[in-house]
């Protein structure tokens, strides 16, 4: 049992990794592993929520997953499109409000009407927000938003001058505060191109577990990891007596 006075990260990046070992370890389809990712990613969204947690960012396919055999991403795709809905009926009832980040090309249609449908649905809900990182890429993201800043200065909405840290934000994808803690399921240690920006002083965690088996206690153990940071912001923690 976990105590109840732990800090709480306020928002959680995921980066959903290891479905396909986890399904081949077991003599099963890589597809099977995403599917038990995806029943994943609804048991730990309530149960994240439930401790306090406001935001979550799942990392569910990279601008780069396209490279990947037409079987698997087409199973992908028809996850997105379908089972999502399931999915997000299920948080919807639990007041949760559900967002995507990514770029549009070239998915499949079916997968941008789904999502469509998802942010309308749940668009009012209070109880904490799910971040979709969809045919997402760090990269492209800071493209994107360079391009917007491109745009408005040719426009004269801004000057050059009006470029800061603060408002370069508004320009990504999402207007979402930083990530305070990343995840990144089954032991691989980089970064894969997720959310460069916002990572700038999240605490990182990488369990070896994958992520159809990050249960409960997983995610317990990871908030215990968390409280053991001592976060600085590039300041002193003059109350840590190591400093
Ligand atoms: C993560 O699991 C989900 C996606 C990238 C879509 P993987 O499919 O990368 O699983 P592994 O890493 O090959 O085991
Ligand atoms: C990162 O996982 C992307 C997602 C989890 C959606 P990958 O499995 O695609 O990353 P690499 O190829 O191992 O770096
Ligand atoms: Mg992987």
């Amino acid at each position: 049992m976990i105590n109840d006075n732990l800090k709480i990260p306020q928002h959680i990046g995921f980066i959903v990794d290891g479905n396909g070992r986890w399904a081949t370890r077991q003599g099963l389809s890589r597809s099977m592993g995403h599917k038990a990712g995806c029943d994943n990613i609804e048991k730990i969204s309530l149960y994240a929520f439930g401790k306090g947690v406001k935001y979550i960012s799942y990392y569910v396919f990279s601008t780069e997953n396209f490279k990947r055999s037409k079987e698997e991403v087409d199973f992908l795709m028809n996850l997105f499109s379908t089972s999502f809905k399931k999915y997000a009926k299920k948080l919807h009832k639990n007041n949760i409000k559900i967002i995507f980040s990514g770029r549009k090309e070239p998915l499949p249609q079916k997968v941008i009407d789904a999502s469509l449908e998802i942010t309308e649905m749940t668009k009012n809900n209070t109880g904490g927000i799910v971040n979709f990182c969809l045919n997402y890429g760090g990269q492209a993201e800071i493209i994107d938003a360079t391009k917007k800043i491109a745009q408005d200065v040719k426009d004269g909405k801004i000057n050059i001058e009006d470029i800061t840290i603060s408002n370069y934000k508004s320009y990504l994808y999402q207007d979402l505060p930083e990530l305070d803690f990343l995840v990144r399921t089954s032991g691989e240690h980089r970064i894969s191109n997720f959310m460069l920006w916002q990572l700038s002083y999240a605490e990182f965690y990488f369990p070896e577990v994958c992520f159809p088996d990050f249960d409960e206690n997983e995610f317990d153990k990871a908030l215990l990891v968390y409280n053991k940071r001592d976060r600085r912001f590039g300041g002193i923690n003059y109350e840590n007596k190591n400093n």
